[in-house]
């Protein structure tokens, strides 16, 4: 069985202990932070892993594979060091800080010939494994768009804005479901309670296929919304992930355009036909995803949420908030405007 360590125990890596603890596919054999009371908590829990205070002495523990759920800023430097010492690497989400890190995380792997996977937990979901077979079935038709709402109070992070803290995995859905990259992207954000890190943001893609996208993101709501709404041109699915049971809803409803009989007839027609909730399995994402990192290794295969996978997540949010409206981007004129209206 592989031997897989983990580096980062703060308010995720715990989980990610638990399912390698409980994964029957490999041994979690050590764990690594440099915060002496993360480390003693998880060293407590599990006292047949190794606990060490260095990434470099962890890298030397014998050891296949190593999972890193460290602060985003740290994925870079940490997974390059475990790929040259020749682990395979699980990133937690998001793979980079930047698209050009991506690159070279992924042209590293290759390179080394070791399996490096994102931690895009929502992809490995059944919910989120049924609706990609319904759309990919044709069931779902053609897609017109679909929208996503991922808020909350908090968690607010230190280091990152709620894009690349909650987007990340409204994106990471929308690629794996459509299997295209966006042709357009923008965003538009607020920096509400933090000085400049985003609290609220909207984001919008448009995709070759003619699929048009929105994402809400917040931490600053009163309410934990999950609601993801996918229209097709033969079903509308409705996707909520805070529901205990029956998260997905098939609806057999739609407008079609037909051909007038008459002058003047109204030409839409309305379908409303039966709603269905598919029976999902109870699986928790998280064990799903470790295992499917594991049989990667084990087979030799690109893991569905790979390097490559991980890295178009990153650019796909860069394309977003590229082209993000910021003050000082408005032209002269147009500032003069604004002013103007502000002031009046
Ligand atoms: N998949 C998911 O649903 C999900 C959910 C939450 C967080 N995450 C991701 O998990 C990662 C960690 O997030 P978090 O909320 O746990 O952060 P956190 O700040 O709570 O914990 C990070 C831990 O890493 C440790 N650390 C920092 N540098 C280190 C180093 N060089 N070597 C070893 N340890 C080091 C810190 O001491 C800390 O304990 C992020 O990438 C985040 O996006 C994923």
């Amino acid at each position: 069985m592989l031997k897989v360590g983990l580096a980062g125990l703060g308010y995720w890596g715990p989980n990610l202990a638990r399912v390698l603890n409980q994964s029957s596919r490999c041994l979690f054999t050590a764990c690594c932070d440099v915060d002496p009371s993360k480390l003693a908590r998880i060293a407590a829990q599990y006292p047949n892993v190794s606990p060490f205070s260095s990434f470099d002495d962890f890298l030397q523990a014998d050891l296949d594979a190593v999972a890193i759920a460290t602060p985003i800023s740290t994925h870079y430097d940490l997974a390059v060091r475990a790929l040259a010492s020749g682990k395979h690497v699980f990133v937690e989400k998001p793979l980079c800080d930047s698209s050009k890190n991506s690159n070279q995380l992924v042209d590293l792997a290759v390179r080394s010939g070791r399996t490096l996977m994102t931690g895009h937990t929502f992809v490995y979901s059944p919910p989120v494994v049924r609706i990609k077979q319904l759309i990919d079935s044709g069931e779902v038709g053609s897609l017109h768009y679909l929208s996503f709402s991922r808020v909350n109070l908090g968690l607010y992070r230190k280091d990152v804005d709620v894009v690349w803290d909650l987007a990340v995995h409204d994106v990471s859905i929308l690629l794996y479901w459509l299997g295209e990259f966006p042709s357009r992207a923008c965003s538009f954000g607020r920096s509400c309670v933090q000085k400049s890190k985003r609290d609220v943001a909207y984001l919008w893609f448009e995709f070759p296929s003619g699929t048009v996208a929105s994402c809400e993101v917040s931490w600053l709501s009163p309410h934990k919304m999950r609601r993801t709404c996918i229209v097709g041109s033969n079903r509308m699915i409705t996707y909520d992930d805070t529901e205990p049971s029956e998260k997905v809803k098939i609806y057999d409803r739609g407008v079609s355009l037909r051909t007038p009989e008459s002058f003047g007839e109204f030409q839409l027609t309305y379908r409303m036909g039966d709603v269905l909730s598919p029976y999902l399995a109870n699986t928790e994402p998280l064990l799903l995803e470790i295992d499917h990192f594991i049989e990667s290794i084990e087979k030799n295969q690109a893991p569905r949420t790979d390097g490559y996978f991980g890295a178009n997540v990153v650019k796909a949010i860069e394309m977003a908030i590229g082209s993000a409206w910021e003050p000082g981007d408005v032209p002269a004129s147009q500032q003069e405007l604004v002013l103007h209206q502000e002031a009046t």
